[in-house]
């Protein structure tokens, strides 16, 4: 259904920039402050897009917390002790290399741009294909085309010696280097196109303030960059208030912030974002099964909401994070292409030792079984509510060319997401329609959240909820009132089947249940 009747020609960044302005016109996600203007990567979610938030929120603390006996949530605060980011390494290690633009004063991720200028180099092997596609037509073998065409080979080789040297650049801060590969590949300003660069700078993406009401008395605090040190921090407290047995997983949603220097692509990259996290308390050496078992329900979880296996796949790391010996990212069919959706680390016992050794407490746990004590290792998973959010709205914004030649905007979401879940609409305006139509509304709201809607003709109403994703709406009509039927019609195929009113509440539930 999805690509048969969608427009073909939708181009992906033609699709962002719809889903931005549908996000916006339906009241699923605002600039913030807009009245001054906005600010940088920071956005509202508006009346839809808070209902949506919260569908999701809910669906992952269910399939974490209420769905497994061994993890418990918590809800840690945004402002921990300071010498937890000096443990964690963000004071020290949490670095975008930056690079201005002296000419246009723009600011720019130097890894970024030269990220951007090696997907030109593709965009040129990619062109190259295209053309000897077309003439050598149905024999032609592109994997074949890339190993032996003199200029694609020249092209693929340069971009395994800019990744190469970049990838040294930033294992050994090489910061001067950094900028004369910038020089070298004659990388331009993107807006304004001079070559006018400043030095390469390491940036720290911590946001900090001051507490404390004086100023010779305040202390530098961080607002935090990831949940999970919330979680590391409380380990112990958890573990043993719970009397919690290895292995066990705190779960956390909150916010985190980040300074990002290049905040571009909507939501996908803000500087206020929320994360949904869970670290996986085990016993060392037990890690990479865990690990393994975790990468395989996490993808589970994101199938379970029916959407394509096709959209998503795995990308392990081959350089890990200081603290990693395993990562993955879920990726995800973004418009903007694949981008990372949630990580999945092996975190060794690195966070929760560098506490012990800044905090000087010990948090070891002492193992029943063994009658030893030891430090846990963990697996965590990390998801940004917010990429995940774009994602099902990007994924579920369809136009569609209806059989009757009319069109059509809809927002497939799975229904256990979807904002409102049913529409309740007479009709007409008149002959007691309305009371009826609140009748029903009346019986359904306490289970759902329902939309009543009388204004415009019907096919007019359809086409609104629709376009926010509404699964159903039952349609109260003259016959109603004879026999306590209503139809209720089914947004993705728009079928309508005339039913009891009291059949509609369990339709829904199956669904929702499904
Ligand atoms: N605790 C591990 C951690 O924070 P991360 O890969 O830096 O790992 C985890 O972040 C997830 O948080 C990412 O997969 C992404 O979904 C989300 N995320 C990270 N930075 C973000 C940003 N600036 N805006 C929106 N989401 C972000």
């Amino acid at each position: 259904m999805r690509g048969a009747s969608t427009f073909a020609a939708m181009e992906q960044e033609d699709k962002l920039k719809k889903v931005i302005s549908h996000a916006k016109e339906y009241g699923f996600v605002f600039p913030s402050s807009e009245i001054y203007d906005g600010l940088g990567a920071v956005y509202d979610y508006g009346q839809l897009g808070s209902e949506l938030k919260k569908n999701i929120k809910e669906y992952w603390w269910k399939s974490m917390v209420q769905m497994n006996e061994n993890i418990v949530g918590i809800d840690s605060a945004i402002f921990m002790h300071p010498t937890t980011w000096k443990a964690s390494g963000h004071v020290d290690a949490f670095n975008d290399p930056l690079i201005d633009n002296k000419d246009s004063k723009k600011r720019y991720r130097a890894d970024v741009l030269v990220e951007d200028h090696i997907e030109k180099i593709r965009g040129k092997i990619a062109k190259e294909v295209k053309k000897a596609a077309k003439r050598f037509g149905d024999s032609f073998d592109a994997e074949m085309f890339q190993q032996t065409n003199p200029r694609v080979k020249g092209y693929l080789d340069k971009i395994e010696v800019i990744e190469a040297r970049m990838k040294r650049c930033m294992e050994e801060e090489d910061l001067e280097d950094f900028k004369q590969l910038i020089i070298d590949e004659d990388i331009a300003d993107p807006v304004g196109g001079s070559r006018n660069w400043t030095d390469v700078r390491q940036f720290n993406l911590m946001f900090s303030t001051e507490m404390g009401s004086t100023a010779e008395g305040a202390n530098k605090i961080y607002l935090r960059p990831e949940t999970a040190q919330g979680i590391f921090v409380n380990y112990l407290n958890v573990q043993k208030t719970g009397r919690m047995k290895l292995p066990f997983g705190i779960a956390q949603i909150g916010k985190a912030f980040r300074n990002e220097i290049v905040a571009r692509q909507f939501i996908f990259r803000m500087r206020e974002f929320e994360q949904m996290e869970m670290q996986f308390f085990v016993k060392p050496g037990t890690e990479m099964e865990w690990y393994e078992h975790w990468k395989q329900e996490r993808i589970n979880w994101h199938k379970s909401l029916g959407i394509p296996e096709s959209e998503y796949r795995f990308h392990d790391h081959l350089k890990m994070a200081h603290y990693a010996n395993a990562a993955a990212d879920i990726e995800f069919n973004f418009p903007m292409g694949f981008k990372e959706l949630e990580g999945i680390h092996s975190r060794t016992d690195f966070d929760l030792k560098q506490h012990e050794e800044h905090s000087g407490k010990k948090l070891q746990y002492f193992d029943p079984e063994t009658n030893e004590s030891y430090v846990p290792y963990v697996v965590e998973t990390s998801i940004g509510l917010d990429r995940m959010f774009l994602a099902m709205l990007s994924y579920a914004y369809q136009e569609e060319k209806l059989e009757d030649g009319s069109e059509r905007t809809v927002l497939r979401l799975p229904v256990k997401l979807a904002p409102y879940k049913v529409a309740v609409l007479p009709l007409l305006k008149k002959d007691g329609l309305p009371e009826k139509a609140r009748e029903i509304l009346g019986g359904l709201k306490h289970d759902f959240m329902c939309q009543y809607d009388e204004k415009d003709a019907i096919g007019r109403r359809y086409r609104r909820q629709d376009a926010i994703g509404t699964p159903f709406a039952v349609t109260v009509d003259h016959q109603t009132l004879e026999d306590n039927t209503v139809t209720i019609r089914e947004r993705d195929s728009m079928q309508q089947d005339r039913v009891k009113i009291e059949a509609v509440e369990g339709i829904i539930r199956d669904r929702l249940k499904g």
